[in-house]
């Protein structure tokens, strides 16, 4: 008997782990609909309620990790959890299962799940670290709106249908300017060196899921006034030469991965689906044998949050350490 929880389940990320639950037939038997309050189908959260599933999937933010999680994951009861409260916990595994599966043990119940940038770019990276290394990581990215969950996207469409009317647009309160016909270099606030919160995600989380403490990563997170799926301009530098064949035979046979060797990928055309598409892989000038550039696409609900989610809890079952 199987008991899943989503805390967040009206909210862009639990909804899709709610799709993901069905169409990849977890064998789940319960299941329990929360958010902030109630509403049909859905329960207002309670730290009682949770306490009767086996599993919690947060989707929520990090008040409702940080208000309920220790106590469950205390009990035994697998954590899930979208937000970025645990992810840096020392012990706590950041799990991608195409790339570190190695790092989930049998006492381990709480599962953060990485920040979606950082997780379609490792699973790009990964391949690569694997046969030439990586010293650097350099990165830019192309966020889309619904990385800041349903309000970004609300406030997204209400600006674009503003335009178009000629009428005047709604103020900006998901992003720090209106997104429509715009992109936004700021995603989180700056810190004293300059970078975003969400840049500092990126390079730290990036760091513990490849294993590379020491890594150099440098990132510029962009919002753009695209609906679904994040693109990244990545400029690396492995340790050890390569070339644009060998990476490229790496990528094409990673799990996860989609390479495309000739042409591009954009979000639109990834939306709605789990693999990360890297293309644009070449050398960053006609003598360079460590030094490569590519450009990876994700959706970032699905495999940067929702999909990634539910592929723990698989791994958890397959592994016997949930039944
Ligand atoms: N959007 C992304 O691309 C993305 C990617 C990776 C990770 N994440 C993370 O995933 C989490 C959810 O993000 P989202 O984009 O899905 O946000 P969202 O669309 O704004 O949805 C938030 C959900 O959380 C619920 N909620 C808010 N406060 C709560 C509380 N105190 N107790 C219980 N439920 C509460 C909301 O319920 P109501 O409807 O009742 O307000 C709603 O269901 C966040 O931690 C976010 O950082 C998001």
């Amino acid at each position: 008997m199987l008991r899943v929880a989503v805390v967040g389940a009206t909210g862009v990320v639990g909804e899709t782990i709610l799709r993901v639950l069905d169409e990849r037939n977890v064998p789940v038997d319960a299941i329990g609909r929360f958010a902030s309050r109630a509403r049909d189908g859905v329960e207002a959260t309670s730290a009682q309620r949770l306490r009767e599933f086996d599993v919690v999937f947060f989707a929520s933010g990090e008040d409702a990790s940080e208000s309920y999680a220790p106590e469950l994951v205390a009990r035994g009861t697998y954590v899930i959890d979208n937000s970025s409260t645990f992810r840096m916990r020392e012990g706590v595994p950041l799990v991608i299962p195409e790339v570190n599966a190695d790092t989930v043990d049998a006492r381990q119940r709480l599962f953060p799940v990485a920040n979606c940038t950082a997780i379609i770019l490792c699973t790009a990276l990964a391949p690569i670290r694997d046969v030439a290394g990586l010293r650097s990581v350099r990165v830019a990215t192309y966020q889309s709106a619904s990385g800041a969950g349903r309000a970004g996207l609300d406030e997204l469409f209400a600006g674009e249908r503003a335009i178009a009317r000629g009428e005047d647009e709604p103020a900006a309160a998901a992003f720090p300017r209106p997104l429509a016909r715009n992109v936004i270099p700021q995603i989180g606030s700056f810190d004293a060196s300059g970078y975003s919160g969400e840049e500092r995600k990126v390079a730290e989380e990036t760091r513990k899921m490849l294993g590379l403490p020491a890594l150099f990563v440098s990132a510029t997170t962009v919002r753009v006034p695209v609906r679904t799926a994040h693109s990244e301009a990545v400029w690396i530098e492995t340790e050890r030469e390569s070339d644009v064949a060998a990476l490229g035979a790496a990528l094409a046979a990673a799990p996860g991965v989609v390479y495309h060797e000739t042409g591009i990928v954009t979000p639109r055309e990834v939306e709605g689906t789990d693999l990360v598409h890297v293309a644009r892989l070449r050398r960053e000038d006609a003598d360079a044998s460590r030094r490569f550039a590519l450009w990876c696409v994700g959706d970032q609900l699905r495999k940067g949050a929702a999909t990634n989610a539910v592929q723990i809890l698989e791994l958890l079952l397959a592994r016997g350490l949930v039944e």
